[in-house]
């Protein structure tokens, strides 16, 4: 069994993770006046730091493949198992604040539309995707379940996408997307699908020699441009379901 788990990025990731988490409470705490605010800010700051923690650690794969040349490769693949435990945590934090705070709890359920109600579906299956990530992301358990390991890791894209569906749902950041905490998610997104989209094309033109290389790439951003125009519209939607409901 490998003893390099604990590897010094990992150790550092997780130590900052916890001393964020533990400053940003306690600012926030002394300075919002309300307990709600309190709960309101918390969850969006852990949310956030969530979502470029998982950006951060998605990103790896698509960068190195289409830059493969790019820095610091081996420190970057060394700090994902970090990366994503310390993504879970700050998710564990959100959703309690959230659920037990915001929500109350179960008795707060059916209160709730259904668009909120789908939205905190979607909160829980990226909750327990990321959990079950962070749990097998030890090198012992990376040996232990051998190929299986890569096709639970593959669920990150379920996660990614219910996480979407989750936020437009239901950030209040979200309707407009004029804060930074909106903002920011909407550009990282962009560019992890774009850098996606040229390392399927990069793919592509090695496993088909045979295909014009315009048709590859002109198949590649077509996808690309529906994956941006259902988000784009499923965000329509939830406005449109706002102003009427
Ligand atoms: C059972 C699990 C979850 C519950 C009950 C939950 C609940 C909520 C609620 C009630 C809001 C709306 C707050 C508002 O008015 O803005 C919200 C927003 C949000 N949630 Fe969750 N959530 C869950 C899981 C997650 C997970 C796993 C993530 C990240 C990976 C996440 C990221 C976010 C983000 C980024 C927002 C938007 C906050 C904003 O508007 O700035 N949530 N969640």
């Amino acid at each position: 069994m490998n003893t390099a788990d604990n590897n010094w990025e990992k150790t550092w990731i997780l130590s900052a993770a916890l001393v964020i988490s533990i400053v940003s409470y306690i600012y926030i705490v002394a300075t919002a006046g309300s307990v709600n605010v309190q709960l309101v800010q918390l969850e969006e700051w852990y949310g956030f730091l969530c979502i470029l923690l998982l950006f951060k650690a998605v990103l790896a794969g698509p960068l190195y493949r289409v830059f493969p040349n790019f820095p610091y490769k081996q420190q970057y693949y060394k700090s994902l198992s970090g990366l994503g435990i310390a993504c879970f945590y700050f998710a564990l934090l959100h959703s309690c604040i959230a659920f037990f705070g915001l929500l109350q709890g179960f008795r707060g359920l059916p209160f709730l539309n259904t668009f909120e109600l789908i939205s905190v579906i979607a909160g829980f299956v990226t909750l327990l995707i990321l959990s079950i990530m962070a749990a097998t992301s030890w090198n012992w358990m990376m040996q232990c379940l051998g190929p299986k390991w890569k096709i639970i890791h593959r669920f990150v894209y379920l996660a990614i996408g219910a996480l979407i569906v989750h936020v437009l749902l239901i950030g209040s950041n979200y309707t407009n997307f004029s804060g930074v905490y909106a903002v920011v998610p909407l550009i990282l997104f962009l560019v992890l699908l774009l850098l996606y989209a040229a390392s399927t094309r990069k793919y592509l033109f090695t496993k088909m020699p045979g295909t014009p290389r315009w048709l590859i790439t002109l198949l590649v951003s077509i996808i690309t441009l529906s994956v941006i125009f259902s988000f784009y519209q499923l965000h329509i939607l939830v406005i449109g379901g706002h102003h009427h409901g």
